[in-house]
């Protein structure tokens, strides 16, 4: 059975992606981000990620049909992120889906933005023929919107919440952390910088929800939050002091806590239910750090580590066209034109109907 040819749409946050492949191969992903305008506001701002995307999706489609040189009437269907994410942003891809779909007369696959994380872990990168992915796993997805830990058994069937934060994601917190360093927008690449050199032990941070009685309610949960207040605590004290800022110091210890939580709650996953695989998803992979642990841990411990490359962690649209294509395959019914945006999407719903 030929492979069906699909166009992802992800709008969810700051990135406006489309991608389109065929099957499991990456023909191409296309992106276009506004993370430079929410920069001087330290953050995403929502109004203004939905504005952004209203202008880049159309060319965001052209190019992305250009690169990988198909017109849209080849299209067998079209996919796109339903949630979670900004509802005003979610809003313009999923316009710009259901207009191609009726145009077209395809079916329109409307999916989990975090079930797509995991999805694009069938692609490769540089273009070659992706592979089924490899299941049972744990995902822990972190990014500057979510930090989730779960437990997939089915990518189209059988995708279980085992624990997400309780406050702060996990680069939102970078991001936080590099505001109270004097380090611009976003703070992950900045934190990463700022550490060179720094003793991770330097300074010993809270690990949220870690404490037994904290583990007993929220094994699987993260909490950033009390991080991000303990560091700036630290830094007033000094600063009040009139002493000098070890910055290094100071960044390679915060990074280590979040790190040394991550990984401790995915590594505890994996032995809990026995699933010897963890991938990683979101942009916080990109940290150096993150890699390394990560690494030393699952092979101390017997777990296969997956990471894709980091054009696919970030949010993009191939990802939500692999999605839409395992679904396909898989045998799966489209959504109908009624769905909307919904901003907390449990990722239990894989699809909207
Ligand atoms: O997945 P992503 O590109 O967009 C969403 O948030 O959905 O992730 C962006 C987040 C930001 O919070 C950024 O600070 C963080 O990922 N990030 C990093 C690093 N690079 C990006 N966090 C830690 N270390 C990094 N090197
Ligand atoms: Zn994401």
């Amino acid at each position: 059975r030929r492979e069906p040819l699909v166009l992802g749409i992800e709008t969810s946050c700051d990135e406006t992606g489309v991608g389109i492949v065929r099957g499991t191969t990456l023909l191409s992903n296309t992106i276009a981000s506004s993370m430079d305008e929410h920069a001087r506001y330290g953050g995403v701002v929502p109004e203004v990620a939905a504005r952004a995307h209203l202008e880049a999706i159309g060319p965001a489609i052209e190019a992305a049909l250009s690169e990988a040189q198909i017109e849209l009437a080849d299209l067998d269907a079209v996919a796109v992120t339903s949630g979670p994410g900004l509802a005003g942003a979610l809003m313009v891809g999923i316009g710009a889906a259901k207009a191609l779909a009726i145009s077209l007369g395809k079916p329109l696959y409307a999916v989990n933005h975090l079930v797509g994380h995991v999805g694009a872990d069938v692609l490769d990168a540089t273009g070659g023929p992706g592979h089924p992915i490899e299941l049972p796993t744990i995902a822990l997805l972190v990014s500057g919107g979510h930090t989730s830990l779960l437990h997939v058994r089915d990518l189209t069937g059988d995708v279980e919440l085992l624990g997400e934060t309780i406050d702060d994601a996990a680069g939102e917190a970078f991001d936080k952390v590099a505001r109270v360093l004097g380090l611009p927008y976003p703070g992950g690449p900045q934190i990463d910088r700022a550490a060179v050199g720094g003793d991770p032990a330097a300074i010993r941070f809270p690990r949220g929800l870690s404490l037994p009685k904290d583990l007993a309610a929220h094994r699987y949960d993260f909490s950033f939050s009390g991080l991000k207040t303990a560091v700036a605590r630290w830094v007033e004290r000094r600063t009040d002091a009139g002493e000098e800022l070890p910055a290094a110091d100071v960044a390679a210890s915060f990074r280590e806590a979040v790190v040394d939580v991550l990984v401790t709650k995915a590594v505890a996953a994996c032995r809990d239910r026995d699933v010897p695989r963890l991938l990683l998803g979101g942009g916080v992979v990109a940290n150096r750090r993150l890699r390394e642990v990560a690494a030393e841990r699952c092979a101390a411990a017997g777990i296969e580590l997956r990471i894709p490359a980091l054009s696919l962690c970030t949010d993009n649209g191939a990802m939500i066209a692999a999605l839409g294509a395992q679904l396909i395959m898989a045998g799966h019914e489209p959504s109908s034109q009624g769905f909307g945006a919904d901003s907390t999407l449990p990722v239990t719903e894989i699809q909207a109907v």
